[in-house]
């Protein structure tokens, strides 16, 4: 089965690899000519443990080739991925601009009866709005279907070729057996593939992501109430996490939830739902939760500060130094770095961090670390750290010194 994927992102490239793993012949199809000849040397746009491996072995095999000729790549294909990004839009709603687009090319290029998978996370009837799209040129039989990607960045290749579940929504059994066969080879131990109707395969992507993101919030403020009371949340945490029907996943608090797929999906359910007049009164709550999370980091960094401020002056006198010696935190300096800013652990993408550092940003004193590598004390010193009020590019600093 010939398989094209139209958008070599995070999403399209793992899901290129992973099917080139199994047998496929797979072209990565993207407009990005930088993205693409570095892919072809084998140098990925983005940190992912284990790609890289995939990436080269599929391409020295010639299984997997990458280009940017978008309409080759659609004339040879028998399956089509669309995996584009699907941005926020001004209002909150998913921008279909790429979507739309790459609908209308596979209209214009496509050579063989297809199968067409939403594989961007896009709105209940963004099927239906691509089919009208392909059928303005096309002159070929072809079938829709919804395959949203559950893919954890930093465990992409493990969720990929292990996943809890495939979810498929079709509109006819010809697509329904193509992808049975496709996916076949990452559900031997028997994990589902759940069929479905394509609008409930839409909805099923934005529901899991605003479920996590809510347990996130929920956690937060169970957190900050334990704070207040006196109770220590990492207790809590364990104590319902235990209990079956509720599990331990997505109940660590911490400074909010970011990265490129949560607070975008939260808005765009949100906003389909107001759309429809069937206000989500707890995911409005959700995203409320998370922005003010944002800043309590910032606020108990703050607070950190002036124990510094305090114990340096302190330190002048000769009889408080001694007991200032003691209480001076070990961030003594004029910054800090916080690592862990990247959307999820093991991963690269520091997107909307931008939003958790504004409040840092204001004073210039907090510094963080930036994109890189993961987080460990080996590789600390790689990191580019810097001050925040300044746009030059971040000095490195070695915190081992
Ligand atoms: N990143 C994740 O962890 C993740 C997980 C699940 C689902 N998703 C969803 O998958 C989709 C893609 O996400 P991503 O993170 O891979 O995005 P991305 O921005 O990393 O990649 C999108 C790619 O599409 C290319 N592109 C745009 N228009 C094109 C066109 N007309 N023709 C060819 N290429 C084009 C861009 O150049 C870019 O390389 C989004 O809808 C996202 O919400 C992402």
């Amino acid at each position: 089965m010939n398989i094209t994927v139209i958008g070599t992102g995070y999403v399209g490239l793992v899901v290129g690899a992973c099917l080139a793993e199994t047998g496929n012949p797979v072209v990565c199809a993207d407009l990005d000519q930088d993205k693409i000849e570095g892919l072809k040397r084998n140098v990925l746009p983005i940190y992912e443990p284990g790609l890289d491996d995939y990436v080269a072995r599929n391409q020295s095999q010639q299984r997997l080739t990458f280009t940017t000729d978008v309409a080759a790549a659609i004339a040879r294909a028998d399956v089509v991925f669309i995996a584009v990004g699907t941005p926020p839009d001004e209002d909150g709603s998913a921008d279909l601009r790429h979507v739309i687009a790459v609908a209308e090319q596979i209209g214009k290029h496509m050579r063989r009866e297809l199968v067409i998978v939403t594989k961007s996370t896009v709105p209940v009837g963004t099927a239906a709005k691509v089919a009208a799209a392909v059928s303005q040129h096309a002159r070929l039989p072809f079938h829709m279907c919804s395959n949203p990607e559950f893919l954890k960045e930093g465990a992409a290749i493990d969720d990929f070729m292990k996943p809890d579940r495939v979810v498929i929504g079709v509109d006819s059994d010809h697509a329904r057996s193509v992808m049975a066969e496709l996916y076949a080879p990452f559900v031997r131990t028997g994990k589902p593939i759940i069929f479905m109707d394509i609008p409930s395969a839409e909805m099923t992507k934005y529901a899991a992501n605003a479920m996590l993101a809510t347990r996130i919030s929920f956690m937060n403020e169970i957190a900050n109430l334990c704070e207040r009371v006196g109770a220590d949340v990492d207790n809590v945490r364990k104590g319902i996490g235990s209990d079956g029907r509720i599990g331990p996943a997505f109940l660590f608090p911490g400074p909010g939830y970011g990265g490129s797929c949560f607070p975008k999906d939260v808005k765009a359910l949100v906003r389909t739902a107001s759309e429809c007049g069937v206000p989500l009164r707890v995911l409005e709550s959700v995203e409320e939760a998370n922005e003010a999370q944002k800043h309590r980091l910032f606020g108990k960094l703050r607070e950190l500060d002036s124990q510094v401020a305090r114990a340096r002056r302190d330190f002048q006198n000769p009889i408080a130094r001694l007991d200032a010696r003691r209480k001076l935190p070990r961030q003594c300096s004029e910054s800090f770095v916080l690592g862990g800013l990247s959307g999820v652990p093991g991963g690269d993408e520091a997107l909307h961090a931008d939003a958790l550092l504004a409040p840092g940003r204001r004073d210039g004193r907090i510094g963080c670390v930036h994109r890189g590598p993961p987080f460990n004390k080996q590789n600390l010193s790689a990191w580019r750290c810097g001050n925040l009020s300044s746009r030059k590019p971040w000095p490195m600093i070695d915190m081992r010194a």
